[in-house]
Formats: structure tokens, C-alpha cells, sequence
């Protein structure tokens, strides 16, 4: 692929994830890092800035320049499902956009950081279900037995919500 064609068809996905980003990192701040759902969108939200970083060190090595004005990121905002299925959508939208991108690199990191954007984007569909029950993970509850008597207020806060 040309390299000028190839730069902007890495600046358009630089665009999606940096859309993913803000969105997610919004959310979770309304949720709040404290609670299930906003600390697992603060997560996501890490993994798509390593999305974001990957195709900008590229895009970079190529000679062309990050443009960082991000994508819209369309959801419908009527309630927490509906927000979440909005997700769905849009990670699924993602898993076969990149195989297909990924198919057409001879560069093998290219190829590797592309599919590895399809992967992540089809494991973040998966998770994006929503909230379907208020009760705590097996693993969260583990950890709280033996935790309960920390000073930490993250704890407190769990303590309080999961009760
Ligand atoms: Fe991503
Ligand atoms: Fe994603």
C-alpha cells in the first residue's frame, strides 16, 4: 500500500480509538472509579489509549503526522443498556474493519498491532453486555474477606456497596 494512503487509513483508525477513549473515560467517570462498572471502563479505556499509542508510534515511523481530532463515537444515551449496547456495536463494528486492514499489511508489525485491535476490540464487545446483576464477583468478594479490614476507602466503598 502507498505510504501516503496507508498513513491516512491509520489516522482514521488513530481517530476511532481516541473516540473510544474519551467516550469510555467519560462514562467511567460518571460511574465512578469506585464502582464495578466505572473502574472496568476506566480499563477499557487504558487498553484502547495502548490501541490509540500503537497506530500513532506507526503512523509516526511512517513520516506522517497523528492527527488527534477524534471520530464521533455514536450511542444511544437513553439508559445504561442502551448505552451499552451502543458499545457492542461499535466494538463489533471494529473486529472485521481491522482483519480486513490487517490483511492487505506486508509489514508484519502492522499486520500484528491491526489484528491485535480486532482481537481487543472483539474481547471489549464481550464485556460490553452491561450491568446485569449488583452483585459482587467471585474474585472481588476473595479479596474484600480478606482485605475488609483495610483503611483503604476504595475498600470502604465496596464494602458499603456490595453489602
Ligand atoms: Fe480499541
Ligand atoms: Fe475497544
Amino acid at each position: 500500500m502507498e505510504n501516503e494512503k496507508l498513513i491516512k487509513m491509520l489516522n482514521r483508525d488513530l481517530a476511532d480509538e481516541h473516540a473510544a477513549i474519551i467516550r469510555y473515560l467519560v462514562h467511567s467517570y460518571l460511574e465512578g472509579e469506585d464502582s464495578t462498572i466505572g473502574a472496568g471502563l476506566l480499563s477499557r479505556t487504558r487498553e484502547e489509549m495502548w490501541h490509540m499509542h500503537w497506530l500513532g508510534m506507526i503512523i509516526g515511523r511512517l513520516g506522517g503526522e497523528p492527527d488527534l481530532t477524534p471520530a464521533p463515537y455514536p450511542y444511544d444515551p437513553t439508559n445504561r443498556k442502551t448505552i451499552f449496547r451502543s458499545y457492542v456495536a461499535y466494538e463489533n463494528k471494529l473486529i472485521p474493519h481491522y482483519l480486513k486492514e490487517a490483511d492487505l499489511m506486508d509489514d508484519p508489525h502492522i499486520k500484528r498491532v491491526l489484528q491485535r485491535e480486532a482481537w481487543e476490540s472483539e474481547m471489549h464487545a464481550k464485556n460490553s453486555s452491561g450491568p446485569t446483576t449488583n452483585s459482587l464477583p467471585n474474585k472481588l468478594k476473595a479479596f474484600r474477606v480478606k482485605k475488609m479490614n483495610c483503611r483503604s476507602p476504595l475498600l470502604r466503598n465496596y464494602k458499603t456497596l456490595w453489602k
